[in-house]
């Protein structure tokens, strides 16, 4: 099966309002200059700017993701943000159970578990992340941790539901430090990610469901990763704040 690639920007904390608009205009130049066809673009960027991002990229099949959201549906949880209201700014995706969420604000498994269900109910197509520390990698549980997070992230998703989820593996070691994972190492574990899901969702997911790499990819990098066959996109962090690198990385998207 033929899976549409993605590349997603991760913006993190980064860009104010006027920022974000600058960068999706020449993102939009940039793009009807080079073409853009086959790949999803998807950009993260903070809260504050994804109605302004939005309503700059309308029409340009450019997507929209949030980098979180808070697993209930209303009420009195000061700062948090609902899936009603991202699906209300014309947000499709959500970003879940980044690593940097798990490790600074005490994300847990089962969290993410009731964030993904929350973002299902509104329709958003969840980005899951998982991956393992270095310190689990050198010890040797890297697939027992994998699983770990897939399981208990996953728990209780029917087959329907986990059709419209794309997963992301990022190695924690991976991010941010310019260490990506060789082709063939996150190749090794996208592997045994869809290995995984087949035992609990069959073929049909096995087959469909999209895995992002995320570490420390750049345009240098991304068409080796592209090649590997469990690899179906990207999620990008400091190479996606400047367009010209993000450009260079959808295109290398493409294959
Ligand atoms: P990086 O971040 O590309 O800066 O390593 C990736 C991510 O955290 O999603």
């Amino acid at each position: 099966m033929v899976r549409r690639p993605i590349v997603v920007a991760n913006w993190k904390m980064n860009k104010t309002i006027p920022e974000a608009l600058q960068f999706a205009g020449d993102l939009r130049k940039s793009l009807k200059e080079t073409g853009r066809e086959g790949v999803d673009i998807v950009l993260a960027p903070p809260f504050t700017a994804l109605k302004a991002v939005f309503d700059s990229v309308a029409g340009d099949t450019i997507d929209l993701a949030a980098q979180d959201l808070f697993w209930e549906e209303r009420g009195a949880y000061t700062g948090e943000i609902s899936a009603a209201m991202l699906s209300d700014i014309g947000c499709k995706y959500v970003i879940i159970g980044h690593s940097e969420r798990r490790q600074y604000f005490g994300e847990t498994d089962e969290g993410v578990n009731k964030k993904i269900n929350r973002a299902l109910y509104h329709n958003l197509t969840p980005i899951f992340c998982i991956g393992e520390t270095l310190r689990q990698r050198e010890e040797g549980a890297t697939f027992k941790m994998i699983r770990g997070q897939v399981e208990k992230g996953l728990d209780g998703l029917s087959e329907g539901a986990m059709s419209s989820v794309v997963m992301a593996y990022e190695p924690v070691w991976a991010i941010g430090t310019g260490k990506t994972a060789t082709p063939g190492q996150a190749e090794e574990v996208q592997g045994y990610i869809r290995a995984v899901l087949r035992e609990s969702y069959g073929r049909e997911v096995f087959d469909s469901v999209r895995i992002l790499y995320g570490g420390s990819v750049t345009p240098e990098n991304i068409g080796s990763l592209m090649k590997e066959p469990d690899i179906d996109g990207a999620l990008v962090g400091g190479a996606s704040l400047q367009v010209d690198s993000f450009v260079k990385i959808i295109k290398g998207g493409i294959i």
